[in-house]
C-alpha cells in the first residue's frame, strides 16, 4: 500500500516572475485553489493520507495553507463564507504533513532525496503540483496506485506529446506489455526531436520504490549540472523494474503560462461557474 506523497516544491518558479519572486509557485491559484491543493487532493482521492512536502527557502506559505487560521475562520464563523473553507478543513483532519527543505535546487532528482527523510524505507507516490490533472471517474494517480498494486515497481505517467516539444520533457522508449503499459528499456531527458526514442513523454506523476533512494545518491549529476531522476530511474529500467503508464485524462503543464491559463478556464468553466 501506497502511504506518503512526496511534493518536490522547492524550485523558483522563474517562468512566472514577479509573481514567483516573494510567492511559491505552487500557490498560484486555478481560480480560488492553489496548484498544490489539487495535487494534495489528487492523493487523497488515491487512499493517501501522508503529504510529504520538499520546500525551500521563501515557501512558508504552503505550510500556512495547510493549517488552521484562527482569526481568519472565527470572523466567518456562522456566516455563508465558511463553506469556502470546507475542502481544506476536511484535507487538514484528514492527512499528516510533513516538510523538510532543499537547502540548494539541484534538481529533481536531488529535491526527491531531500525528501527520504519523510517518506522512508517504503514505496511512494510524487505529484508535481504544477502538473494539474483531471481524469474521470478516477483521478490519475489512483489509477497508477491500482497498476502498482499488480506490478510492485516504479511507474512514471506518461503521455503523447507533438513530436517537436520532445525537447521539454523526459522522453521514454519501451515495449507496450499491455494497453497503455510500457515496459521502459530507455530514458531521455529533454531530447532534441531527432534524438527522442518516442514521443511518449513523462509527467508529473510516480510511483517509486525506495530502492530509488540508493541509487540516486550514487548517480552523478546529468543535464544541466541537475540531478536527473531519469537517470536514475534509467538504473531501474535497466533491470526491467519500470513502467511507463499513459493515463486516462488530461494534463495541463501549469509550470507554463499557457497551460496555466487554459488549466485557469478549465476549473472556471467546470468548476467555479458549475457552482
Ligand atoms: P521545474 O523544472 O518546473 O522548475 O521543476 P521550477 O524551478 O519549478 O520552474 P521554472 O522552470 O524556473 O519556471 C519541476 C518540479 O520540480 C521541483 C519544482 O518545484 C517543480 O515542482 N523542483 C525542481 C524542486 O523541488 N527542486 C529542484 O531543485 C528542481
Amino acid at each position: 500500500m501506497i502511504k506518503k506523497c512526496l511534493f518536490p516544491a522547492a524550485g523558483y518558479g522563474t517562468r512566472f516572475l514577479p509573481a514567483t519572486k516573494a510567492m511559491p509557485k505552487e500557490m498560484l491559484t486555478l481560480v480560488n485553489k492553489p496548484l498544490i491543493q489539487y495535487g494534495v487532493e489528487e492523493a487523497l482521492a488515491a487512499g493517501i493520507t501522508g503529504m510529504a512536502i520538499v520546500t525551500g527557502r521563501g515557501k512558508r506559505a504552503i505550510e500556512d495553507h495547510f493549517d488552521i487560521s484562527y482569526e481568519l475562520e472565527h470572523q466567518i464563523a456562522g456566516t455563508s463564507k465558511e463553506k469556502a473553507l470546507a475542502d481544506i478543513r476536511h484535507i487538514i483532519d484528514v492527512c499528516t504533513f510533513s516538510y523538510t527543505r532543499q537547502i540548494e535546487m539541484k534538481g529533481l532528482g536531488h529535491a526527491i532525496l531531500t525528501g527520504e527523510t519523510l517518506v522512508g524505507d517504503e514505496p511512494f507516490a510524487v505529484i508535481l503540483a504544477d502538473d494539474y490533472c483531471v481524469a474521470e471517474p478516477d483521478p490519475v494517480l489512483l489509477q497508477m496506485v491500482r497498476l502498482y498494486e499488480q506490478h510492485k515497481c516504479s511507474i512514471v505517467a506518461i503521455e503523447e506529446v507533438p513530436r517537436e516539444e520532445t525537447f521539454k520533457y523526459g522522453v521514454i522508449g519501451g515495449e507496450e506489455e499491455s494497453e497503455g503499459v510500457f515496459r521502459i528499456n530507455q530514458m531521455v531527458e529533454k531530447p532534441d526531436p531527432a534524438d527522442a526514442p518516442s514521443n511518449l513523454a513523462i509527467i508529473g506523476r510516480y510511483i517509486l520504490t525506495p530502492d530509488i533512494f540508493d541509487i540516486l545518491r550514487s548517480t552523478p549529476p546529468g543535464r544541466n549540472g541537475e540531478l536527473q531522476i531519469t537517470d536514475a530511474l534509467m538504473t531501474q529500467a535497466a533491470e526491467g523494474r519500470v513502467l511507463g503508464y499513459r493515463f486516462k485524462g488530461r494534463r495541463f503543464d501549469c509550470g507554463s503560462v499557457e497551460g496555466f491559463v487554459q488549466a485557469t478556464n478549465h476549473c472556471y468553466e467546470n468548476y467555479y461557474k458549475a457552482g
